[in-house]
């Protein structure tokens, strides 16, 4: 459980006083994880190696190229890419057997509040992976992991072309679209696209209903290389 946000009453009361509670940092958490994919595979859950920022850079860009869910112009370089990245949370979910990435979960700051507390994750899934629940999956763990992190809450902007994400946020209980960017990035095309933004508070209780995961998450242990 995260400090300070552990019970519902606690939570309320934070809530009530507006109360910005520190982000747990990584070495609270454990990782790596092991849990199942919608398909039944088994996958374990871990902190991104150097090698693995590499790999979700060209993720990111392959996605950009085909106008799904990054600008065309986001992330130039990887060494741009690293440095935006740099207080980021980036987790790989990998199949058990093969060792395969399926997806990759990042939990960044969000550059819509102005401090340490509100989350921006993003996530990924490999092309060849998708429309099998996997998406849905990494997503429901992140917020999950948000909240055990302390964030007081999450915005998550997404291109209006962006479909599956969408169908994402808008399926995940507490998330309420709060407004739209008309200029939120650029397909490669070299149109621009929209972004609609959605918010979900943290602090609201959900103490019924709410799938909780067990054990405490750990970033700190290096990860196997
Ligand atoms: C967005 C993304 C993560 C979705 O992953 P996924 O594993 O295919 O998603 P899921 O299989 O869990 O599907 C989730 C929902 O989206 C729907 N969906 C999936 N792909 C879709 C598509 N191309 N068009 C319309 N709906 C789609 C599914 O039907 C499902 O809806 P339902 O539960 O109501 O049936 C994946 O497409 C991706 O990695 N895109 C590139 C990166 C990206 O856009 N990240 C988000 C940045 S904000």
């Amino acid at each position: 459980m995260v400090k300070g946000v552990s019970t519902c009453s606690d939570v309320v009361r934070k809530k009530d006083v507006a109360v910005c509670p520190t982000v747990v940092p990584h070495d609270t958490m454990i990782l790596p994880t092991t849990t199942t994919v919608p398909d039944g595979r088994h996958v374990t859950i871990s902190k991104a190696t150097d090698r693995q920022i590499s790999e979700l850079y060209v993720l990111v860009q392959e996605a950009a190229r085909h106008g799904d869910g990054f600008g065309a112009d986001e992330f130039p370089t990887e060494a741009h890419f690293r440095s935006e990245m740099q207080d980021a949370k980036m987790l790989f979910v990998c199949e058990q057997d093969s060792g395969k990435t399926l997806a990759v979960l990042v939990i960044a700051l969000s550059k819509f509040f102005r401090g340490q507390c509100v989350a921006d994750p993003y996530i990924i899934v490999q092309a060849d992976e998708r429309r099998k629940g996997i998406g849905e999956f990494c997503f429901h763990t992140c917020v999950d992991y948000c909240k055990r992190l302390g964030f007081l809450g999450i915005y998550i902007d997404t291109f209006s072309n962006n479909l599956a994400m969408r169908r994402i946020v808008e399926n995940t209980p507490g998330f309420r679209r709060v407004g739209i960017l008309p200029m939120g990035g650029c397909l490669p095309d070299g149109s621009i696209v929209s972004s609609i933004v959605y918010h979900k508070d943290l602090r609201v209780p959900e103490c019924q209903g709410q799938q909780e995961m067990n054990g405490d998450l750990d970033l700190n242990p290096d990860p196997p290389s």
